[in-house]
């Protein structure tokens, strides 16, 4: 098959890329800076200059090829400061989404785009606890999004199977660890660390993070591409909840600095505009035991039938986001045990 990345140079898309390649598939990756291209070039991928803002570029090649995978997402906006950056971002990834399903329209061809098993934190209340106290289950790849940040983009792509494309989302874990990852959460908290000169994890650090491979998540995305029925939420999560704690620890080891417990007040907050990362609160909870997978791969997928439609413009929906953002803003900035719960599914 003939892909089409967006993101291809970049840590997750690089490993995609040369795992495609390794199968025997072509790829197109889009470049929008002579470095991203020499990169893509290097690998071996056939380049396609262009920035995320082309809109005619994304959408000629999405149509000359025989499938996507979006990847890329305009960080530098969401993490520049400004106080719209973050939703601005989410708006723009969700015309970029928008824009790729409709070039490929009744195509029936995959279309694969991005999202984060974070999401499910800001389910809160969703994910059980009927009493106060009581253990919350694990999110899982049945669980949709109301909608928000990024859960919009993946409510458009997983509506689009309606449409005749044959969508999937891949929910990354927060933790897509190797050392190709040069700007992700982890190397973010690792920069945190070495600049406070301790490492942090909110209140006893009990809550979880799943975490995955770079080169697992990408086999993830090409076996997506390749199989995934249409509307399927995929969870590239590999080690379904590692304490915060423990990877705390595992920085300041590396970092040479002791590793603290803080409240949320004092938290080192992410430097602005150079970081992705956030100490996120959750519940710690084992997960089930992983579902048999439907695509005969490893990821588990949601029933299409259970997916929530886009909703993007109507006055009721833009209400709904901006509850769903201000549960975000909660989730950022809460305590350990808050009774927020991200843990997931072992899918990988
Ligand atoms: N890394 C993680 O731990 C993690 C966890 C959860 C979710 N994710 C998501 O997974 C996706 C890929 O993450 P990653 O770690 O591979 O990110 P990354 O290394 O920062 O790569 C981002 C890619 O997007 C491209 N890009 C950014 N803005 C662009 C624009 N305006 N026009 C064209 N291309 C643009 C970058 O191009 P350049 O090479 O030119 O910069 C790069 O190829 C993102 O959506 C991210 O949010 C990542």
């Amino acid at each position: 098959m003939k892909i089409f990345i967006t993101g291809a140079s970049g840590h997750i898309g690089g490993a995609l890329t040369a795992d495609l390649l390794a199968a025997g598939h072509q790829v197109l990756g889009l470049a929008r800076s002579d470095a991203a291209a020499a990169r893509l070039a290097a690998l071996g991928a056939e380049v396609v200059r262009g920035d995320l803002d082309a809109t005619d570029v994304l959408t000629a090649t999405a149509k000359a090829a025989d499938g996507v995978v979006h990847l890329a997402y305009k960080h530098e906006l969401a993490l520049s400061g400004a106080p719209d950056g973050f939703a601005r971002a989410a708006d723009f990834d969700l015309q970029v989404v928008e824009a790729l399903g409709e070039a490929l329209a009744g195509s029936g061809k995959p279309l694969v785009g991005t999202g984060g098993t974070l999401l499910l934190a800001g389910l809160g209340a969703h994910l059980g606890a009927p009493a106060a106290g009581a253990p919350r289950r694990p999110g899982t790849e049945e669980d949709t999004l109301p909608g928000g940040p990024r859960a919009d983009s993946e409510n458009a792509l997983v509506a689009l199977a309606d449409r005749g494309v044959r969508t999937s989302s891949v929910r990354l874990s927060p933790t897509v660890h190797s050392d190709l990852d040069h700007h992700g959460f982890i190397p973010s908290l690792i920069a945190m660390a070495r600049r406070n000169g301790f490492s942090a994890y909110v209140g006893d650090g009990s809550n979880r993070w799943p975490a995955v491979h770079t080169r697992d998540a990408a086999r993830l995305y090409r076996l997506a591409v390749e199989r995934a029925p249409a509307g399927s939420r995929l969870h590239g999560v590999a080690d379904e909840g590692v304490p915060f704690r423990a990877i705390a620890e595992a920085i300041g080891r590396g970092a040479g600095v002791p590793a603290r417990g803080a409240s949320p007040r004092r938290t080192p907050r992410p430097p602005s505009g150079s970081s992705r990362g956030s100490s996120r609160s959750t519940t710690p909870r084992r997960a089930p035991a992983p579902r048999p997978s439907s695509t005969g791969t490893r990821p588990t997928r949601a029933s299409s039938t259970t997916s929530p439609r886009a909703t993007t413009s109507r006055p009721e929906d833009r209400a709904q986001r901006a509850r769903q953002r201000s549960i975000m803003r909660r989730s950022r900035t809460s305590s350990s045990g808050s009774g927020l719960d991200f843990s997931c599914t072992s899918a990988a």
